[in-house]
């Protein structure tokens, strides 16, 4: 058994950018929109700078729309969202929709020419929320604002509860192509200790429903390593999601994110952490079960069964793309610029309404920075790290790796992580980068 240090964190649109800078605003007028985003540090002419945008319309554009909404919040679960209770009268999915669409005709002014949408990502929170009708709206924004190229991915996350067969071909009618479905697991005292309801069955009828509908890619999340779960529950859980015929599975490891029910119940006492040993276990248990089956693994925690059903949005992320996160606390990137919107759904409307930006601050990327960030995000690839971007102490750290069996080296020059690799990646890549 490998060494266990296994921290596979699921990837979130909001977890891209680490950083946090003191809120700035800019406002606009309606006569001088493309003055979006401000930030740290704000270009003389108030928007992004001409390099930025070099890169635009010359790659894959992708564009994120964050919904803000739960029915109830899950007791591990700290993404930016909110129940019903918490937000009151702040804030509705029609306020929401509203300050989006006016989000997605300043994002066509800033980009300046015209940048249509090779990837749609509308992810949460809880999208299918919105229902089929305010899914089709969130479309029709992107196309009547940035455009949708032709042959896009389009994809939202959905929760099994809130889906129907009418849901899914109200979606798949209205352009969706693909749909990503929470399920974490089929074992009942699993989904108790994650304070999450599903009806028994639910997540594998719903992907069968999807596919019925005509979407032609349906994945399903899992989570593993949450405190009780035994060998036996995450064989039944990979059953389940075999046996439903997706084409794309995601696994992640339970964080233990601070601020949650979870932590809280961790911190009493009442519950143990999630064990390294355990996870790397079954972080292998679950490779072992999807290769088996025929779903290779493409990114750490992301398996496909074919290189067409890999998500091309998330890919985009991963190879250092370009996109705009629209919603509450979405975080974009434009040519080595980065910058993320206010967290709260009333805040963020409030700006937009005022003819002001969401943005809450930015960055731009220092060489230094891209490159930590190709390796670290590269190195999660199947398709792997090209050796070319390694400096001479990179070449030497990633011999040592191949040496001690957590990487090979591809006939084209790609280091690629083995699974050992896979579950210390975060070693490998402070190798490569520091050493
Ligand atoms: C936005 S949710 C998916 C859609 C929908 N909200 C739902 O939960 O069904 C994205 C995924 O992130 C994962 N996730 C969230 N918090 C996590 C945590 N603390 N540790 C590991 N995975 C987590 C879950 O697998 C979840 O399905
Ligand atoms: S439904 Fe999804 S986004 Fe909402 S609280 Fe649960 S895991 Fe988080």
């Amino acid at each position: 058994m490998p060494p266990a240090r296994v921290r596979v964190r699921p990837l979130h649109q909001s977890a891209i950018c680490v950083r946090s800078r003191l809120p700035t605003f800019g406002c606009w007028d309606n006569a001088h929109v493309a003055v979006l985003p401000v930030g740290d540090p704000v270009p003389p002419e108030g928007t992004l700078p001409a390099a930025a945008l070099e890169g635009v319309g010359k790659a894959p554009f992708g564009v994120y729309v964050h919904v803000p909404f739960c029915a109830t919040r899950c007791g591990y679960c700290d993404f930016n969202t909110y129940t019903p209770g918490e937000l009151g009268s702040a804030s509705s999915p029609s306020t929401w929709l509203d300050a989006v669409r006016r989000e997605l005709t300043l994002a066509a002014h800033v980009l300046g020419e015209p940048v249509s949408a090779d990837t749609v990502f509308v992810g949460g929170g809880t999208p299918s929320l919105l229902g089929a009708a305010g899914l089709a709206a969130v479309l029709d924004a992107i196309r009547g604002s940035l455009g949708l190229a032709p042959g896009a991915e389009v994809t939202t996350e959905a929760n099994p509860e809130s889906t129907s067969p009418e849901f899914f071909a109200g979606i798949a009618a209205a352009g969706y192509t693909r749909v990503s479905l929470g399920m974490q697991s089929v074992a009942p005292h699993v989904l108790a200790v994650l304070d999450r309801v599903h009806t028994p069955g639910r997540p594998v009828a719903a992907a069968a429903q999807a596919r019925a509908a005509g979407i032609g890619q349906v994945s399903l999340d899992l989570m593993y390593g949450t405190p009780g779960e035994t060998h036996d529950d995450l064989a039944a859980s990979l059953d389940a999601v075999l046996a439903a015929g997706v084409d794309h599975v995601s696994a992640y490891a339970l964080v233990v994110e601070a601020g949650t029910a979870l932590a809280r119940r961790v911190a009493r006492g009442e519950l143990p952490g999630p064990d390294d040993d355990v996870l790397a276990e079954r972080y292998e248990q679950i490779d072992t079960a999807l290769s088996a089956a025929g779903l290779g693994w493409y990114e750490v925690s992301n398996w496909a069964t074919s290189a067409e059903s890999r998500c091309r949005h998330n890919l985009g992320y991963w190879a250092g793309g370009n996109w705009w996160g629209a919603g509450p606390g979405a975080h974009s990137h434009v040519g080595g610029v980065r910058w993320w919107n206010v967290k709260h759904p009333a805040r963020y409307a409030a700006a937009l309404q005022a003819g002001c930006s969401p943005a809450a601050g930015r960055e731009v990327l220092s060489p230094a920075e891209q490159h930590t960030e190709r390796v670290m995000l590269g190195l999660r690839l199947a398709d792997g790290l090209p050796l070319d971007v390694l400096d001479t102490s990179g070449h030497a750290a990633a011999d040592r790796a191949v040496t001690n069996g957590l990487a090979t080296v591809t006939p084209g020059d790609r280091l690629v992580l083995t699974r050992c690799g896979r579950l210390l990646a975060d070693i490998v890549v402070r190798d490569l980068l520091v050493s």
